[in-house]
């Protein structure tokens, strides 16, 4: 990873073997995964602690189930101070997929969504979005507005999962750009230190049918997005995938990585 860089990999948790995963949780994030109600989101759970565990360990050179994380006030998760490490992350999962930030540069927040139908997001945005984003979004015709709902959606969340102020912010106390094909950007926000213009948020390619975004209070930095089958963290693939189709040999992760094949937005 070179100094300026945010890495963000994107992943399907039902691409990975559950078993192999759970093998490198402690017994704190066993004891969580059993208190899920519906099996979907224990495996999600399990699926995204695991990888997370993996990534790390190629970052931090720490072996996956030694790694320790510590908590926020506000929950955000971290890579406990005993490693005085200067890697921050962010997690985020959506019904089916999920996505990592990894970067030395400043706190990261991520979010991934699949997006919703139009009269679900109409009905969700005069709470989530600032004045100046509903006008922007009653601008847009019909047939962006879902995507726009969730591009929003996503810019938003990622900069209030950077912060670690989570949902504890009021979504109206600051705004961002609503249009798909706009500039992802902060436009206004109360009460944070950085000024909007030292944020950079950028938009990331998903599968159709998700929406994604990362944001750092940082700028000149550059965004390196990827997709993480099980393989390139020598996983082995869940039956029902096809390797081929899937496979991405040659993928390597951590401080030494070239950005040669990788998808770069920003
Ligand atoms: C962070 C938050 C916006 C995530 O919303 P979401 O859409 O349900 O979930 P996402 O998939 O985007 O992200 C979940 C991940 O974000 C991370 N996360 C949790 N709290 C976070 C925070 N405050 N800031 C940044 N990231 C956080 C975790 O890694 C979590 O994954 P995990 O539960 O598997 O560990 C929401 O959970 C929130 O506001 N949490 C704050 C809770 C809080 O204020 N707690 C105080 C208790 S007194």
């Amino acid at each position: 990873m070179r100094p300026r860089e945010v890495h963000c990999w994107k992943f399907r948790p039902s691409e990975f073997v559950i078993d192999e995963l759970v093998a490198v949780l402690s017994a704190e994030e066993r004891a969580r995964a059993n208190r899920f109600v519906f099996q979907r989101d224990r495996t999600e759970y399990i699926a995204c602690r695991g990888v997370l565990r993996h990534l790390l360990s190629r970052y931090a050179g720490i072996a996956a189930p030694d790694i320790q994380f510590e908590y926020s006030a506000r929950d955000k998760p971290m890579l406990a101070q005993r490693f005085r490490s200067r890697i921050q992350f962010n997690v985020a999962h959506s019904r089916g997929a999920a996505l990592i930030g990894i970067t030395c540069v400043a706190p990261v927040g991520v979010d991934i969504e699949r997006i919703g139908p139009l009269a679900r997001v109409s009905a969700l945005v005069p709470s989530c979005f600032a004045p100046e984003e509903q006008a922007e979004f009653a601008r847009l015709p019909e047939r962006i507005q879902p995507r726009a709902f969730y591009a929003g959606w996503t810019r938003k969340e990622a900069f209030i999962k950077a912060t670690g102020e989570g949902l504890s912010r009021p979504l109206h106390s600051f705004a961002v750009t609503i249009a798909p094909d706009a500039s992802p950007k902060l436009l206004r926000c109360h009460h944070y230190p950085a000024s909007a213009a030292a944020w950079t948020i950028v938009d990331l390619a998903t599968d159709d049918g998700f929406a994604a975004a990362v944001a750092v209070p940082a700028s000149d930095i550059s965004v390196v997005s990827r997709d993480l089958p099980p393989q390139a963290l020598g996983l082995k693939q869940a039956r029902g995938y096809d390797r081929h189709e899937r496979q991405r040999d040659g993928v390597e992760i951590g401080f030494r990585e070239e950005q040669a094949d990788a998808t770069v937005v920003s």
